[in-house]
């Protein structure tokens, strides 16, 4: 069975309740009408449950972009999964460079949070990826295969269809600076193989893997053409609905009979 392509919008800190009703309404029509692709949109807390109410029962997942591991108590100004799914969530990210950068997430903590949205009925979607320095300096697989190796240690005996993974170079997003369709592929397929190495065919085979970092209708086309790219986490392109549809239109497989 090939996986199942997946687009996803990440918001990041935009969009007013309104906004986030008028997007969601133009999108859910033309989501329904992409056959063979998963789609999904990854907003802000404050229009989780509305975008999650009008997504229910759609062919749209409705996601949060972060959360805590523990479910209740004092973490001020945290939510917990618990708290997501009952806004209608069914996905969230989790270790978003942003996260990691700018409120200093630790791999043991996004390991954590992937663990708890597992075992919450949630899809974890873990970002990972190199700085410009790291990849400059060799690194890149260094950092990036042990952003990996760290939520593998902890996530326990799960089905690979339950967990996505995104490469997202951090010198790529928000850039427009894109990697080059063999760039993306190069990290990407070297995650599939660290996943089988560590959890074996079937889980490396059916464990989605995205590509982020400055995405758009102008190079999704390259980008999803290469063998091991699942789909695409899209930030900037995102931002608009009919941007964003055309790159759902781009994952869509082709259809058997050829059309
Ligand atoms: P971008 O963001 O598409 O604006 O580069 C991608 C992301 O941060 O997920």
């Amino acid at each position: 069975m090939p996986r199942r392509p997946m687009m996803a919008a990440n918001w990041k800190m935009n969009k007013t309740v309104t906004e986030a009703q008028n997007y969601t309404a133009a999108l859910l029509p033309r989501a329904a009408d992409a056959e063979g692709v998963d789609v999904a949109v990854f907003v802000p807390f404050t229009c989780l449950h509305e975008v999650g109410r009008m997504a229910e029962n759609s062919a749209v997942i409705a996601g949060a972009q972060n959360f805590y591991y523990e479910d209740s108590g004092a973490f001020t100004g945290e939510i917990s999964a618990p708290m997501l799914k009952d806004v209608l969530a069914r996905a969230v990210l989790v270790g978003h460079s942003e996260r990691r950068e700018i409120f200093g997430e630790t791999d043991t903590l996004v390991a954590h949070k992937t663990k708890r949205a597992l075992d919450a009925g949630l899809l974890p979607v873990v970002c990972v990826g190199e700085t410009k320095e790291e990849r400059d300096a060799g690194g890149m697989w260094e950092k990036v295969s042990t952003q990996v190796g760290r939520v593998l240690e902890e996530i326990g005996e799960v089905g690979g269809e339950g967990i996505v993974f995104a490469y997202e170079p951090i010198w790529a997003i928000g850039t427009g600076d894109t990697a080059t369709p063999d760039d993306a592929q190069d990290a990407i397929g070297r995650i599939r193989e660290l996943l089988r190495e560590e959890r074996g065919g079937e889980f490396a085979d059916g464990a989605r893997v995205l590509y982020g970092g400055s995405v758009k209708p102008a190079n999704v086309a390259e980008i999803m053409g290469q063998n091991d790219v699942d789909g695409a986490l899209v930030g900037g392109a995102s931002l608009e609905v009919d941007s964003f549809v055309q790159l759902v239109e781009a994952a869509e497989p082709p259809s058997s009979d050829g059309e």
